[in-house]
C-alpha cells in the first residue's frame, strides 16, 4: 500500500504519473497529496462555490423582501371599526334628569318624562376630545381646548367648529333602546316611550 510522501523507485527514467512529482533525483518518482498538488486549484473552486452560494441566498433574500413589500403593498389595509348600529338597555335602565355618560359608545342619553329619550355624541367636534355635561350650567365642556355646547349642542364658545351630533334612537322588538351612530337627528329629536 502506497504512503503519501514516500519514495518509490521507477525504474527507467520516464515521465512521472500525473499524480506524482519528478523530483529528479535519480528517476524517482516522488508521491504528494493530492491537495498538495491541486489544492490551489480546489481553493479557487471552493472559494468560487463558497461565494456563488452566498450570492444566490442574497439575491433570494432580496427576491423575497421585495416580494413581501409588493404583496404587502397590493393587500388592503383593514381596520377595526366599532358597530355604529348598537344597543343599550331597556328605558327602565336610564333615570330622567341629568344624562346618563356611556363611555364605550361615547354617547350621552338624555331622558325626559315629558319629552322622551335622545342619544348625543360625546365626541368633541374640534379635534375628538370627550366633552363632559356639566348640570350646574346644563352645558357641555371640553377639557381638552375649551370648547362649550349648549344643551341642544350648539357651540357657544369655539374653538370647536359645529354643534355636537345627535344620534337616532329607536326601540328594538325585544324591548332595548338602539342608537344607531350613523343616523344623525336634528337636535329636537326625540323617542316617547
Ligand atoms: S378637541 Fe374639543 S376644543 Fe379642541
Amino acid at each position: 500500500m502506497r504512503e503519501s510522501g514516500t519514495l518509490e523507485r521507477t525504474g527507467q527514467a520516464k515521465a512521472c504519473p500525473t499524480q506524482q512529482a519528478d523530483l529528479h533525483s535519480g528517476g524517482a518518482c516522488f508521491s504528494l497529496p493530492f491537495s498538495v498538488l491541486y489544492g490551489n486549484k480546489r481553493m479557487k473552486r471552493r472559494s468560487f462555490l463558497n461565494w456563488g452560494t452566498a450570492g444566490l441566498v442574497a439575491l433570494w433574500s432580496a427576491v423575497g423582501v421585495s416580494l413581501g413589500a409588493v404583496v404587502r403593498f397590493l393587500t388592503p389595509s383593514v381596520f377595526y371599526e366599532p358597530p355604529q348600529t348598537f344597543k343599550i338597555g331597556t328605558p327602565a335602565d336610564f333615570s330622567f334628569g341629568p344624562p346618563t355618560f356611556l363611555a364605550e359608545e361615547k354617547i350621552f342619553v338624555f331622558r325626559d318624562r315629558e319629552k322622551g329619550f335622545a342619544v348625543a355624541n360625546a365626541v368633541c367636534t374640534h379635534l375628538g376630545c370627550t366633552v363632559g355635561y356639566f348640570q350646574s350650567d346644563e352645558r357641555f365642556h371640553c377639557p381638552c381646548h375649551g370648547s362649550v355646547f349648549a344643551a341642544d349642542g350648539a357651540v357657544q364658545h369655539g374653538p370647536a367648529p359645529r354643534p355636537l351630533e345627535w344620534f337616532e334612537v329607536t326601540l328594538a322588538r325585544d324591548g332595548q333602546l338602539r342608537v344607531d351612530k350613523d343616523r344623525a337627528v336634528p337636535a329636537s329629536y326625540r323617542l316617547m316611550v
